[in-house]
């Protein structure tokens, strides 16, 4: 019998894709390539990542589609409704990156609250002297509030690495998630989060009505010196209200990860502002996230093979 056909649009890693090879006939191809369409016609599979959009004009053109795998855990760029009414199956890797997106977020918050010098060469005793006093932190962790917006499984995790160095940690969430699951944090309204964070990172996903979750008035209510991570999606943030707000208060910092657009053009407006540091989608880049999210190809293969998916996106 021949094996079904799958577009791989996007990277995956070697031994993942080797995997689905020998059960599926793999190609790869990206949305924007000329044979495409042609493909997509005959295809069973596709299997995207971050920037394949798949909507109903592309669902459209696969009559045969039966599942859509998701090397990854936003959905965002998957209209799951579409995919719902002609019957495709959407898989994704939920849990494939927390550890390393939480790890990165750290890493962000700690670069951000202690300065570091090294050095390649002796000092003398004075510059030494200098350099120690220059460097002091302003702030230590423990003292700080750190307000998790989105209490999934990477807010979860922030807010237990939080309490452990010693913060107050508050979170908001729309789910009413029972005490013994909230990993040391405490409920708080949406204005009592934006208002008592020092450090507030966004962990909310990226469904539509998140768009321009942190507007202007989000902004308004923050304290005039916060560190507002997001390392989740671009969108979520008004872009033009976060260039006010970080340009009129200089003591304040945005480490920003994701972006709208990605990749960014020169006239993005978050550029060239020295208390907003601009990275580019790297959170989840670690070997073992990317081999994690690759392996999406067994929960595709298991749908086209009959089987349950593991992990399928209602
Ligand atoms: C995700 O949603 O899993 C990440 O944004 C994926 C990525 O880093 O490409």
């Amino acid at each position: 019998m021949a094996k079904p056909l799958v577009i791989q649009t996007e990277d995956l890693d070697p031994a993942p894709a080797a995997w689905l090879s020998e059960r599926c006939e793999l190609v790869r191809c990206g949305a924007g390539e000329k044979r495409f369409e042609q493909l997509l016609a005959l295809a069973e599979g596709m299997v995207v990542r971050t920037y394949t959009k798949v909507d109903g004009a592309m669902l459209a053109k696969g009559p045969k589609l039966k599942v859509i795998g998701r090397a990854g855990v936003g959905l965002d760029n998957i209209d799951l409704e579409a995919c719902r009414s002609r019957g495709v199956r959407v898989v994704s890797t939920p849990d494939a990156n927390t550890q390393a997106v939480v790890e990165f977020v750290w890493a962000l918050i700690f670069d951000a609250l202690r300065p570091r010098l090294f050095l390649s060469e002796a000092l003398e005793k004075s510059h030494w002297g200098e350099v120690r006093r220059e460097l002091r932190a302003e702030k230590q962790i423990n003292e700080l509030t750190l307000g998790v917006y989105g209490l999934g499984r990477i807010g979860k995790r922030m807010a237990t690495m939080g309490a452990a160095l010693g913060m107050r940690v508050i979170y908001h969430d729309l789910l009413d998630i029972q005490s013994d699951l909230r990993h040391g944090a405490t409920p708080v309204s949406r204005d009592e989060l934006l208002a008592n964070a020092d450090i507030l990172t966004i962990h909310v996903d990226g469904r539509p009505s998140n768009r321009n979750l942190i507007d202007g008035a989000a902004f308004a209510r923050m304290k005039p010196d916060v560190i507002l991570v997001n390392a989740a999606r671009g969108f979520l943030m008004d872009n033009r209200a976060c260039a006010a707000f970080f340009s009129s208060h200089p003591e304040a910092m945005a480490l920003l990860d994701v972006h709208e657009p990605e990749p960014f053009g020169s006239n993005y407006p978050l550029l060239g502002m020295e208390n907003v540091h601009l990275s580019p989608h790297l959170a989840a880049a670690t070997d073992r996230a990317q081999e994690n999210m690759s392996w999406v190809v067994r929960d595709v293969w298991r749908v086209l093979n009959g089987e349950n998916p593991e992990h399928e996106a209602k």
